[in-house]
């Protein structure tokens, strides 16, 4: 079958990647539209009016999930579903996620310009939040569309300013009705830039994706006293920056004593009274931890926990830890990675199999669908960076292993 297929038009993947950076551009080249930010609606808008173009039927589930059906000749058989994220970083690329989403979107685009049915409907989904910068962790929408968290669950979540994930959905005018998952899906794809530099360093054009690492993340707020910079002695502060930093650098060294290493980020951090003459009262800071076992998980959590507590209490600190969310490593479909091996070896593309070290909306699909990913290389592996790039004709490749793997499920006639 994948002999007689069309390629797909890998400047127009290009084109619409460009022109969605058009909208959040960040100094130095790259893309800030944070989830549910007005930028992030801006971004949605333009998706939106491509899809209706494609001749898509739109529906907008009640995370905020924009999902967009190609209708197969058989109305009963599951469907088969890609997609990724139109979110990024504050200060992201203009590959993360969106590649995944236009790419899907070239797919569909290349089976309308060839008049190509498939007996299976097709859907193309830009998932919500996947970055997971304000709400305490990513991928939520995705998790609430596989059952690991109730969609009120999500809505409830707040970011730092207490705004809630629900109130600012309605606000960008993203909060759908349809229901969020729960309907038979025959396979998930996820095209997706490596975010690493394995490809790139092996001269493989596509990687095909076996799972990846799991991953826990902690909010921690540490309590000492406010004081006057100038007048409280050294040995008689409290001071709770202080005392976080000690934590983090202790954190960025715990990796060096655990085989095989795992790796560990503080991300955020906001101090208060946040005023260069007071001696800093509060501060909060998150806590990513990811490795590929989930025993290792496991330890480590406990690691953390004693290791956070052990400086509070030396530093007379108070502290609390808060598990904002945790998702265990994941294995893919075998047959679906197959397909996406079988495509990349069909179009004489150099690939090679892969464990992912990013999260992906993938790994949630993955718990209730036959899921796999397909990675391209971009240049030296760097991501949530505005310095992210990948090249075109990676891209287009990547591309065409979607749709073969794609068809390969959802079939033609
Ligand atoms: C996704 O961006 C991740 O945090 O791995
Ligand atoms: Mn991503
Ligand atoms: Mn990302």
């Amino acid at each position: 079958m994948s002999g007689n297929l069309p390629r797909i038009d890998g400047e127009r993947l290009w084109r619409s990647l460009m022109e969605m950076a058009e909208i959040g551009p960040t100094a130095n080249g790259g893309s800030g539209r944070v989830a549910l930010t007005d930028l992030d609606r801006q971004g949605r808008d333009r998706f939106r009016g491509w899809c209706i173009d494609a001749g898509l039927d739109l529906r907008v589930d009640r995370c905020g999930d924009m999902i967009a059906r190609r209708p197969g000749r058989n109305a009963d058989a599951p469907i088969v579903v890609t997609g990724s994220h139109l979110d990024t970083q504050p200060l992201g690329g203009r590959f993360d996620g969106v590649y995944g989403v236009l790419a899907g979107l070239e797919v569909i685009r290349t089976l309308n310009d060839h008049g190509i049915e498939t007996e299976a409907g097709l859907e193309l989904v830009n998932w919500t939040d996947e970055e997971g910068v304000r709400f305490g962790g990513g991928c939520l929408a995705s998790a609430a569309f596989a059952g690991r968290y109730t969609v009120e669950e999500v809505l409830a979540r707040r970011d730092p300013d207490g705004l809630s994930f629900g109130d600012e959905l309605q606000r960008i005018g993203y909060a759908g009705d349809a229901p969020c998952g729960g309907y038979p899906v025959a396979a998930y794809f996820e095209a997706h830039i490596e975010q690493g530099p394995v490809l790139e360093t092996e001269g493989c054009q596509v990687g095909v994706v076996l799972g990846g690492q799991g991953q826990f993340n902690f909010m921690v707020t540490v309590r000492g006293e406010e004081g006057h910079a100038g007048t409280l002695p050294m040995t008689q502060r409290r001071d709770a920056f202080v005392g976080a930093a000690r934590m983090a650098v202790a954190l960025s060294e715990l990796p060096g004593e655990v085989e095989p290493p795992p790796v560990i980020t503080t991300g955020f951090v906001r101090v208060s009274p946040n005023s260069r003459n007071t001696v800093p009262g509060t501060t909060t800071f998150s806590i990513n931890c990811r490795h590929p076992e989930a025993a290792t998980l496991a330890e480590l959590e406990r690691r953390i926990r004693d290791l956070v507590a052990g400086i509070a209490e030396t530093a007379v600190l108070d502290v609390a830890m808060e598990k904002t969310s945790e998702a265990p490593p994941v294995t893919f479909d075998g047959g679906c990675a197959a397909a996406v091996r079988d495509a990349a070896a069909a179009l004489g593309i150099a690939h090679r199999d892969m464990v992912s070290g990013a999260s992906h909306d993938a790994f949630n699909l993955a718990r209730v669908v036959p899921t796999a990913m397909i990675f391209v290389p971009c240049e030296r592996g760097i991501s949530h960076n505005e310095a992210e790039n990948a090249k075109p004709e990676d891209l287009a490749a990547g591309c065409d292993v979607l749709l073969r793997a794609m068809l390969s499920r959802a079939g033609v006639a």
